[in-house]
Protein backbone atom coordinates (compact mmCIF):
# COMPACT_ATOMS: atom_id res chain seq x y z
CA UNK A 1 0.00 0.00 0.00
CA UNK A 2 1.41 3.43 -1.07
CA UNK A 3 1.82 5.96 1.51
CA UNK A 4 -0.84 9.03 2.07
CA UNK A 5 1.78 12.02 2.29
CA UNK A 6 1.22 15.45 4.34
CA UNK A 7 3.44 18.28 4.27
CA UNK A 8 3.55 20.30 6.71
CA UNK A 9 6.24 23.45 7.86
CA UNK A 10 5.01 22.55 11.55
CA UNK A 11 7.18 20.54 13.89
CA UNK A 12 6.25 16.43 14.09
CA UNK A 13 6.41 15.52 17.98
CA UNK A 14 6.42 12.02 17.86
CA UNK A 15 5.48 10.43 21.51
CA UNK A 16 3.11 12.47 23.95
CA UNK A 17 4.31 11.79 27.49
CA UNK A 18 5.60 14.67 29.85
CA UNK A 19 8.66 15.48 27.42
CA UNK A 20 6.26 15.20 23.89
CA UNK A 21 3.42 17.41 25.71
CA UNK A 22 6.58 19.92 26.70
CA UNK A 23 7.39 20.22 23.60
CA UNK A 24 4.04 21.37 22.42
CA UNK A 25 3.33 23.57 25.04
CA UNK A 26 6.00 26.05 24.46
CA UNK A 27 6.57 25.86 21.08
CA UNK A 28 4.36 29.14 20.52
CA UNK A 29 2.80 27.77 17.26
CA UNK A 30 1.57 24.57 15.40
CA UNK A 31 2.71 20.92 15.85
CA UNK A 32 1.71 17.90 14.84
CA UNK A 33 1.69 15.09 17.85
CA UNK A 34 2.42 11.60 17.22
CA UNK A 35 0.83 9.68 19.78
CA UNK A 36 -0.10 5.91 18.93
CA UNK A 37 -2.99 5.94 22.06
CA UNK A 38 -3.66 9.59 22.16
CA UNK A 39 -2.23 12.47 24.15
CA UNK A 40 -0.46 10.97 27.35
CA UNK A 41 -2.08 7.74 27.19
CA UNK A 42 0.20 4.51 27.38
CA UNK A 43 3.27 6.86 27.54
CA UNK A 44 5.63 5.42 31.30
CA UNK A 45 5.17 9.25 32.30
CA UNK A 46 1.49 8.66 33.06
CA UNK A 47 2.72 5.38 35.20
CA UNK A 48 5.48 7.74 37.28
CA UNK A 49 4.79 7.29 40.95
CA UNK A 50 7.05 9.08 43.06
CA UNK A 51 7.11 12.49 41.34
CA UNK A 52 9.56 15.07 40.42
CA UNK A 53 12.28 16.41 42.33
CA UNK A 54 13.61 19.97 42.74
CA UNK A 55 15.11 22.02 45.61
CA UNK A 56 12.23 23.93 46.87
CA UNK A 57 12.64 22.60 50.79
CA UNK A 58 13.53 24.34 53.93
CA UNK A 59 17.71 24.54 54.05
CA UNK A 60 18.23 22.77 49.99
CA UNK A 61 19.34 24.57 47.12
CA UNK A 62 20.18 23.10 43.60
CA UNK A 63 23.77 22.37 44.72
CA UNK A 64 22.49 19.78 47.08
CA UNK A 65 20.33 18.18 44.39
CA UNK A 66 23.30 18.80 41.41
CA UNK A 67 25.47 16.73 44.08
CA UNK A 68 23.05 13.90 45.10
CA UNK A 69 22.37 13.24 41.08
CA UNK A 70 26.28 13.31 40.30
CA UNK A 71 26.87 11.11 43.28
CA UNK A 72 23.92 8.36 42.22
CA UNK A 73 24.88 8.33 39.09
CA UNK A 74 28.83 6.93 40.54
CA UNK A 75 29.80 10.66 39.11
CA UNK A 76 29.79 9.80 35.31
CA UNK A 77 26.67 12.01 34.52
CA UNK A 78 27.83 15.45 32.48
CA UNK A 79 28.61 18.52 35.63
CA UNK A 80 27.26 21.02 33.10
CA UNK A 81 23.91 19.36 32.28
CA UNK A 82 23.35 18.23 35.75
CA UNK A 83 23.86 21.74 37.18
CA UNK A 84 21.29 23.00 34.81
CA UNK A 85 18.54 20.69 35.19
CA UNK A 86 18.86 20.77 39.05
CA UNK A 87 18.64 24.63 38.65
CA UNK A 88 15.48 24.48 36.40
CA UNK A 89 13.41 22.15 38.63
CA UNK A 90 12.13 25.09 41.20
CA UNK A 91 10.85 26.98 37.88
CA UNK A 92 9.35 23.79 36.12
CA UNK A 93 8.14 22.64 39.59
CA UNK A 94 6.65 26.46 39.63
CA UNK A 95 5.19 25.73 36.31
CA UNK A 96 3.53 22.69 36.77
CA UNK A 97 1.31 24.23 39.77
CA UNK A 98 0.37 27.43 37.40
CA UNK A 99 -0.61 24.84 34.85
CA UNK A 100 -3.24 22.68 37.87
CA UNK A 101 -1.25 20.12 38.72
CA UNK A 102 -2.67 19.71 42.09
CA UNK A 103 0.85 18.60 44.33
CA UNK A 104 0.50 17.22 47.52
CA UNK A 105 0.96 20.10 50.09
CA UNK A 106 1.03 20.17 53.96
CA UNK A 107 -1.18 21.75 56.55
CA UNK A 108 0.60 25.30 56.67
CA UNK A 109 0.08 25.38 52.77
CA UNK A 110 3.58 24.27 51.50
CA UNK A 111 4.54 21.16 48.66
CA UNK A 112 4.76 17.97 50.74
CA UNK A 113 8.05 16.35 50.11
CA UNK A 114 9.12 13.02 49.83
CA UNK A 115 12.52 11.51 50.28
CA UNK A 116 13.67 9.02 48.05
CA UNK A 117 16.52 6.84 47.49
CA UNK A 118 20.13 8.86 47.38
CA UNK A 119 18.70 12.07 48.17
CA UNK A 120 20.07 13.99 51.57
CA UNK A 121 16.73 15.74 51.86
CA UNK A 122 13.22 15.58 51.51
CA UNK A 123 12.92 16.79 48.29
CA UNK A 124 10.44 15.07 46.02
CA UNK A 125 7.45 16.86 44.86
CA UNK A 126 4.25 14.09 44.23
CA UNK A 127 0.22 14.23 44.15
CA UNK A 128 -2.02 11.72 45.50
CA UNK A 129 1.31 10.21 47.24
CA UNK A 130 2.37 7.78 44.03
CA UNK A 131 0.25 9.01 41.16
CA UNK A 132 2.66 12.02 40.45
CA UNK A 133 2.50 11.13 36.33
CA UNK A 134 -0.89 10.38 36.11
CA UNK A 135 -1.64 13.35 37.68
CA UNK A 136 0.62 15.76 35.59
CA UNK A 137 -0.59 14.02 32.15
CA UNK A 138 -4.14 14.38 33.30
CA UNK A 139 -3.71 18.09 34.00
CA UNK A 140 -1.41 18.87 30.68
CA UNK A 141 -2.97 16.72 28.16
CA UNK A 142 -6.41 18.49 27.84
CA UNK A 143 -5.04 21.31 27.76
CA UNK A 144 -2.71 20.26 24.27
CA UNK A 145 -5.44 18.80 23.31
CA UNK A 146 -7.91 22.21 23.65
CA UNK A 147 -5.31 23.91 21.25
CA UNK A 148 -5.95 24.48 18.22
CA UNK A 149 -1.98 24.52 17.31
CA UNK A 150 -1.91 20.94 18.28
CA UNK A 151 -2.71 18.61 15.31
CA UNK A 152 -2.70 15.11 17.12
CA UNK A 153 -2.38 12.00 14.56
CA UNK A 154 -2.97 8.74 16.53
CA UNK A 155 -0.22 6.22 15.14
CA UNK A 156 2.88 4.80 15.34
CA UNK A 157 6.26 6.30 14.02
CA UNK A 158 7.95 3.30 12.03
CA UNK A 159 10.85 5.25 10.22
CA UNK A 160 12.45 8.50 10.21
CA UNK A 161 12.94 9.83 6.78
CA UNK A 162 16.49 12.00 5.80
CA UNK A 163 17.71 13.78 3.04
CA UNK A 164 21.24 15.49 2.33
CA UNK A 165 19.39 18.23 4.81
CA UNK A 166 18.71 16.18 7.20
CA UNK A 167 15.29 14.93 8.56
CA UNK A 168 12.83 15.24 6.20
CA UNK A 169 9.85 13.73 7.56
CA UNK A 170 8.35 10.69 9.63
CA UNK A 171 7.12 7.48 8.43
CA UNK A 172 3.82 7.12 10.44
CA UNK A 173 1.23 4.10 10.75
CA UNK A 174 -2.47 5.22 11.91
CA UNK A 175 -5.78 2.92 11.01
CA UNK A 176 -5.55 3.95 7.84
CA UNK A 177 -2.16 3.05 6.56
CA UNK A 178 1.09 4.26 6.51
CA UNK A 179 1.05 8.27 6.64
CA UNK A 180 4.70 9.88 5.45
CA UNK A 181 4.60 13.36 7.65
CA UNK A 182 6.79 15.41 5.47
CA UNK A 183 8.88 18.20 7.72
CA UNK A 184 12.41 19.46 8.10
CA UNK A 185 11.44 19.18 12.10
CA UNK A 186 10.85 16.25 14.33
CA UNK A 187 11.27 15.94 17.92
CA UNK A 188 11.46 12.68 19.57
CA UNK A 189 10.19 12.11 22.63
CA UNK A 190 9.47 8.52 22.28
CA UNK A 191 10.32 7.42 26.34
CA UNK A 192 12.73 4.54 27.34
CA UNK A 193 13.57 0.61 26.43
CA UNK A 194 12.81 -0.95 29.81
CA UNK A 195 10.01 -2.96 28.13
CA UNK A 196 12.77 -4.95 26.13
CA UNK A 197 12.72 -6.75 28.97
CA UNK A 198 10.46 -9.20 30.45
CA UNK A 199 10.95 -7.99 33.86
CA UNK A 200 9.92 -4.65 33.56
CA UNK A 201 7.93 -1.96 35.08
CA UNK A 202 7.30 0.05 31.87
CA UNK A 203 4.20 0.24 29.51
CA UNK A 204 5.20 -2.46 27.17
CA UNK A 205 5.39 -0.05 24.08
CA UNK A 206 8.37 1.65 25.96
CA UNK A 207 10.43 -1.05 24.16
CA UNK A 208 13.45 2.02 23.07
CA UNK A 209 11.64 2.23 19.14
CA UNK A 210 12.64 5.85 19.12
CA UNK A 211 16.52 4.85 19.84
CA UNK A 212 16.11 2.72 16.91
CA UNK A 213 14.70 5.49 14.80
CA UNK A 214 17.24 7.73 15.39
CA UNK A 215 20.49 5.24 14.80
CA UNK A 216 18.74 4.55 11.14
CA UNK A 217 18.49 8.07 10.30
CA UNK A 218 22.51 8.21 11.45
CA UNK A 219 22.19 9.74 15.15
CA UNK A 220 24.94 8.57 17.35
CA UNK A 221 23.29 6.87 20.68
CA UNK A 222 25.28 6.74 23.80
CA UNK A 223 25.38 4.94 27.08
CA UNK A 224 23.08 2.44 25.99
CA UNK A 225 23.93 -0.57 28.38
CA UNK A 226 23.25 1.67 31.16
CA UNK A 227 19.43 0.67 32.13
CA UNK A 228 18.45 0.77 35.70
CA UNK A 229 16.48 -2.09 37.18
CA UNK A 230 13.61 -0.61 40.21
CA UNK A 231 13.97 -2.74 43.70
CA UNK A 232 10.59 -3.09 44.09
CA UNK A 233 8.41 -4.45 41.78
CA UNK A 234 5.88 -6.64 43.17
CA UNK A 235 6.95 -10.16 42.55
CA UNK A 236 3.16 -11.66 41.70
CA UNK A 237 2.58 -13.20 38.32
CA UNK A 238 5.92 -13.89 36.84
CA UNK A 239 5.79 -14.87 33.60
CA UNK A 240 2.52 -13.41 31.97
CA UNK A 241 4.51 -10.90 30.31
CA UNK A 242 1.95 -7.99 31.22
CA UNK A 243 3.93 -5.26 33.17
CA UNK A 244 5.08 -5.63 37.13
CA UNK A 245 3.12 -3.59 39.20
CA UNK A 246 6.12 -0.82 40.94
CA UNK A 247 5.72 -0.14 44.43
CA UNK A 248 7.08 3.76 44.61
CA UNK A 249 10.73 4.11 46.59
CA UNK A 250 9.14 6.75 48.32
CA UNK A 251 7.43 4.01 50.74
CA UNK A 252 10.74 2.95 51.54
CA UNK A 253 11.52 6.45 51.76
CA UNK A 254 8.29 6.72 54.44
CA UNK A 255 10.20 4.54 56.87
CA UNK A 256 9.39 0.99 54.91
CA UNK A 257 11.84 -2.05 55.00
CA UNK A 258 13.27 -4.81 53.07
CA UNK A 259 13.47 -7.82 54.62
CA UNK A 260 15.28 -11.01 53.26
CA UNK A 261 13.68 -13.75 55.03
CA UNK A 262 12.74 -11.82 57.37
CA UNK A 263 15.97 -9.61 58.16
CA UNK A 264 17.05 -6.20 56.96
CA UNK A 265 19.90 -6.01 54.67
CA UNK A 266 20.28 -2.84 52.93
CA UNK A 267 20.07 0.88 53.85
CA UNK A 268 16.36 1.11 52.21
CA UNK A 269 17.36 4.69 51.00
CA UNK A 270 20.52 4.06 49.22
CA UNK A 271 20.21 4.77 45.25
CA UNK A 272 18.47 2.79 43.30
CA UNK A 273 21.56 0.25 41.74
CA UNK A 274 22.67 -0.43 45.39
CA UNK A 275 19.40 -1.54 46.17
CA UNK A 276 18.70 -3.42 43.19
CA UNK A 277 22.31 -5.28 43.42
CA UNK A 278 20.89 -6.26 47.18
CA UNK A 279 17.84 -7.36 46.39
CA UNK A 280 18.91 -9.45 43.17
CA UNK A 281 21.70 -10.80 45.56
CA UNK A 282 19.30 -12.22 48.26
CA UNK A 283 17.30 -13.73 45.55
CA UNK A 284 20.23 -15.51 43.76
CA UNK A 285 20.53 -16.84 47.53
CA UNK A 286 17.42 -18.07 47.45
CA UNK A 287 16.17 -16.31 49.86
CA UNK A 288 12.39 -14.13 49.82
CA UNK A 289 12.79 -10.74 49.64
CA UNK A 290 9.73 -8.24 50.54
CA UNK A 291 8.95 -5.32 51.56
CA UNK A 292 6.87 -4.68 55.05
CA UNK A 293 5.24 -1.39 55.05
CA UNK A 294 2.65 -2.29 57.86
CA UNK A 295 4.79 0.23 60.23
CA UNK A 296 4.59 3.07 58.07
CA UNK A 297 2.28 5.58 59.35
CA UNK A 298 -0.74 6.81 57.22
CA UNK A 299 0.39 3.97 54.52
CA UNK A 300 -2.83 4.14 52.25
CA UNK A 301 -3.60 7.92 52.90
CA UNK A 302 -0.35 8.85 52.01
CA UNK A 303 -0.14 5.98 48.81
CA UNK A 304 -3.36 6.26 47.14
CA UNK A 305 -2.16 3.77 44.60
CA UNK A 306 -0.48 1.50 46.58
CA UNK A 307 -3.61 -0.49 47.90
CA UNK A 308 -5.31 -0.67 44.45
CA UNK A 309 -2.04 -1.93 43.03
CA UNK A 310 -1.46 -4.60 45.91
CA UNK A 311 -5.25 -5.75 46.20
CA UNK A 312 -5.72 -6.78 42.39
CA UNK A 313 -2.39 -8.69 43.44
CA UNK A 314 -4.29 -10.23 46.49
CA UNK A 315 -2.20 -8.10 49.18
CA UNK A 316 -3.04 -5.86 51.75
CA UNK A 317 0.02 -3.37 51.98
CA UNK A 318 -1.15 -2.72 55.74
CA UNK A 319 -1.20 -6.53 56.81
CA UNK A 320 1.04 -8.36 54.40
CA UNK A 321 4.50 -8.52 53.47
CA UNK A 322 5.04 -7.58 49.89
CA UNK A 323 7.00 -9.62 47.69
CA UNK A 324 9.12 -7.61 45.21
CA UNK A 325 12.08 -8.18 42.82
CA UNK A 326 13.82 -5.79 40.67
CA UNK A 327 12.58 -5.44 37.31
CA UNK A 328 13.90 -3.17 33.92
CA UNK A 329 12.55 0.44 34.50
CA UNK A 330 14.88 3.14 33.02
CA UNK A 331 16.98 3.86 30.57
CA UNK A 332 19.84 6.22 31.38
CA UNK A 333 21.68 6.28 27.91
CA UNK A 334 19.75 6.76 24.77
CA UNK A 335 20.20 9.06 21.48
CA UNK A 336 22.87 11.18 21.88
CA UNK A 337 22.04 15.11 22.43
CA UNK A 338 23.69 18.68 23.21
CA UNK A 339 22.33 20.90 25.76
CA UNK A 340 19.31 21.88 23.12
CA UNK A 341 18.15 18.76 22.22
CA UNK A 342 19.89 18.65 18.95
CA UNK A 343 20.93 15.19 17.40
CA UNK A 344 23.56 14.77 15.09
CA UNK A 345 20.71 14.87 11.96
CA UNK A 346 20.01 18.21 11.17
CA UNK A 347 16.33 18.86 11.97
CA UNK A 348 15.91 16.05 14.57
CA UNK A 349 15.53 16.53 18.29
CA UNK A 350 14.90 14.52 21.11
CA UNK A 351 13.97 14.70 24.89
CA UNK A 352 13.14 12.55 27.94
CA UNK A 353 13.82 9.20 28.39
CA UNK A 354 14.50 8.64 24.84
CA UNK A 355 17.87 10.67 25.02
CA UNK A 356 21.29 10.83 26.55
CA UNK A 357 21.93 14.19 27.97
CA UNK A 358 24.15 13.05 30.71
CA UNK A 359 22.45 14.04 33.61
CA UNK A 360 21.87 10.63 35.10
CA UNK A 361 25.36 9.12 34.74
CA UNK A 362 25.37 5.29 35.22
CA UNK A 363 22.13 5.00 37.78
CA UNK A 364 19.30 7.85 37.48
CA UNK A 365 18.40 9.63 40.45
CA UNK A 366 15.22 8.71 41.91
CA UNK A 367 12.32 11.31 40.83
CA UNK A 368 14.79 12.91 38.17
CA UNK A 369 13.20 11.65 35.03
CA UNK A 370 10.26 13.95 35.14
CA UNK A 371 12.39 16.56 35.88
CA UNK A 372 14.61 16.07 33.04
CA UNK A 373 11.58 15.25 30.27
CA UNK A 374 9.84 18.94 31.64
CA UNK A 375 12.94 20.55 31.44
CA UNK A 376 14.36 19.14 28.22
CA UNK A 377 10.93 19.75 26.14
CA UNK A 378 11.01 23.29 27.12
CA UNK A 379 14.37 23.31 25.65
CA UNK A 380 13.78 21.48 22.91
CA UNK A 381 10.94 23.25 22.25
CA UNK A 382 12.39 26.50 22.28
CA UNK A 383 15.19 25.76 19.92
CA UNK A 384 12.74 23.87 17.14
CA UNK A 385 10.64 27.15 17.78
CA UNK A 386 14.04 29.29 16.50
CA UNK A 387 15.46 26.68 14.29
CA UNK A 388 15.71 28.54 10.94
CA UNK A 389 16.68 25.20 8.95
CA UNK A 390 20.06 26.42 7.52
CA UNK A 391 21.83 22.63 7.75
CA UNK A 392 25.47 23.61 8.34
CA UNK A 393 24.79 25.60 11.42
CA UNK A 394 23.15 22.52 12.92
CA UNK A 395 26.16 21.54 14.90
CA UNK A 396 27.38 24.93 15.90
CA UNK A 397 28.42 24.94 19.86
CA UNK A 398 27.68 21.59 20.15
CA UNK A 399 29.22 20.12 23.42
CA UNK A 400 28.29 16.13 23.89
CA UNK A 401 27.28 15.52 27.38
CA UNK A 402 29.60 12.05 27.11
CA UNK A 403 33.10 10.96 25.84
CA UNK A 404 33.27 9.40 22.56
CA UNK A 405 34.00 5.93 23.70
CA UNK A 406 30.62 5.90 25.46
CA UNK A 407 28.82 6.60 22.73
CA UNK A 408 27.87 4.19 19.58
CA UNK A 409 26.00 4.03 16.20
CA UNK A 410 23.66 1.47 14.25
CA UNK A 411 25.98 1.30 11.70
CA UNK A 412 28.21 -1.46 12.76
CA UNK A 413 25.68 -4.11 14.21
CA UNK A 414 24.65 -5.75 10.85
CA UNK A 415 23.20 -5.01 7.61
CA UNK A 416 19.48 -4.38 9.07
CA UNK A 417 20.05 -1.11 9.45
CA UNK A 418 17.89 0.46 6.79
CA UNK A 419 14.97 -2.01 6.62
CA UNK A 420 12.58 -1.02 9.34
CA UNK A 421 10.62 -3.80 11.00
CA UNK A 422 9.22 -2.01 13.66
CA UNK A 423 6.89 -3.71 16.14
CA UNK A 424 4.36 -2.71 18.91
CA UNK A 425 6.05 -4.32 21.27
CA UNK A 426 8.97 -6.09 21.91
CA UNK A 427 8.96 -10.10 21.32
CA UNK A 428 8.57 -12.79 24.05
CA UNK A 429 12.11 -14.17 22.97
CA UNK A 430 13.80 -10.93 23.22
CA UNK A 431 12.29 -9.91 26.22
CA UNK A 432 13.45 -12.95 28.27
CA UNK A 433 16.87 -13.31 26.26
CA UNK A 434 17.04 -9.89 28.05
CA UNK A 435 16.12 -10.13 31.62
CA UNK A 436 17.98 -13.86 31.94
CA UNK A 437 21.17 -12.72 30.23
CA UNK A 438 21.52 -8.26 30.32
CA UNK A 439 19.81 -8.05 33.28
CA UNK A 440 20.40 -6.53 36.77
CA UNK A 441 24.49 -8.69 36.93
CA UNK A 442 25.75 -9.33 33.72
CA UNK A 443 29.08 -11.51 32.48
CA UNK A 444 31.19 -12.20 29.25
CA UNK A 445 29.74 -15.71 28.86
CA UNK A 446 26.36 -14.75 29.36
CA UNK A 447 26.37 -11.45 27.17
CA UNK A 448 28.23 -13.45 24.26
CA UNK A 449 25.22 -15.88 25.00
CA UNK A 450 22.46 -13.15 24.31
CA UNK A 451 24.38 -11.72 21.42
CA UNK A 452 24.52 -14.81 19.60
CA UNK A 453 20.86 -15.33 20.57
CA UNK A 454 19.67 -12.28 19.33
CA UNK A 455 21.05 -11.99 16.39
CA UNK A 456 19.47 -14.62 15.09
CA UNK A 457 16.22 -13.20 16.01
CA UNK A 458 14.55 -10.54 13.38
CA UNK A 459 12.92 -7.00 14.34
CA UNK A 460 14.26 -3.93 15.47
CA UNK A 461 13.47 -5.16 19.15
CA UNK A 462 16.21 -7.83 18.76
CA UNK A 463 18.21 -5.50 16.54
CA UNK A 464 18.33 -3.26 19.62
CA UNK A 465 18.70 -5.62 22.17
CA UNK A 466 22.13 -6.79 20.45
CA UNK A 467 23.18 -3.45 20.29
CA UNK A 468 22.55 -3.45 24.31
CA UNK A 469 24.04 -6.82 24.62
CA UNK A 470 27.40 -5.52 22.83
CA UNK A 471 27.86 -2.13 24.64
CA UNK A 472 27.72 -4.18 28.10
CA UNK A 473 30.33 -6.88 26.94
CA UNK A 474 32.10 -4.20 25.85
CA UNK A 475 32.41 -2.02 29.10
CA UNK A 476 34.70 -4.45 31.31
CA UNK A 477 34.07 -2.65 34.43
CA UNK A 478 31.17 -2.16 36.85
CA UNK A 479 29.36 1.03 37.32
CA UNK A 480 26.45 2.28 38.59
CA UNK A 481 23.78 0.50 37.16
CA UNK A 482 26.06 -2.04 35.03
CA UNK A 483 27.10 -4.44 37.50
CA UNK A 484 29.60 -7.27 35.59
CA UNK A 485 29.82 -10.33 38.19
CA UNK A 486 33.24 -10.49 36.05
CA UNK A 487 34.51 -7.21 36.26
CA UNK A 488 35.14 -5.05 39.38
CA UNK A 489 34.08 -1.42 40.26
CA UNK A 490 36.20 1.70 40.11
CA UNK A 491 37.41 3.31 43.04
CA UNK A 492 34.80 6.25 43.83
CA UNK A 493 37.03 9.70 44.85
C1 LIG B 1 9.34 5.31 42.10
O1 LIG B 1 8.35 5.96 42.42
O2 LIG B 1 9.91 4.54 42.84
C2 LIG B 1 9.87 5.50 40.72
C3 LIG B 1 10.08 6.92 40.47
C4 LIG B 1 11.23 7.11 39.54
O3 LIG B 1 11.37 6.31 38.62
O4 LIG B 1 12.03 8.00 39.78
Amino acid sequence: MSARVVETDAPVVVGSGLAGLSVARHLGGPCVVVAPAGLGEGTASAWAQGGIAAAVGPGDDPQQHADDTARAGSFAGDTATITRMTQAAPALVAELVAAGVPFDRDASGALSLGREGGHGRHRVCHVGGDRTGAAVVDALAPQVAATSDAAVVRGRALELLVDDDGVAGVLVLDADGPLELRTRRVVLATGGGAALYRDTTNPLGSWGSGVVLAGRAGARLADLELVQFHPTSLDVGGGSGAPLPLVTEAVRGAGAHLLSDGRRFVDEVSPRDVVAAAVHRERVLGRQVALDCRHVPDLLEHFRGLAQRCADMGLDPARDLLPVRPAAHYQMGGVLTDVRGRTDVPGLWACGEVACTGLHGANRLASNSLLEAGVTGTAVAQDAARWAGRTASWATDRVDPVPPERTTTLAPVDGRRGSPTSPKIASVEVRAVMSDLVGVVRDADGLAQAIGRLDDLPGDDALLGGLVARRALARRESLGAHLRADAPAPAVA
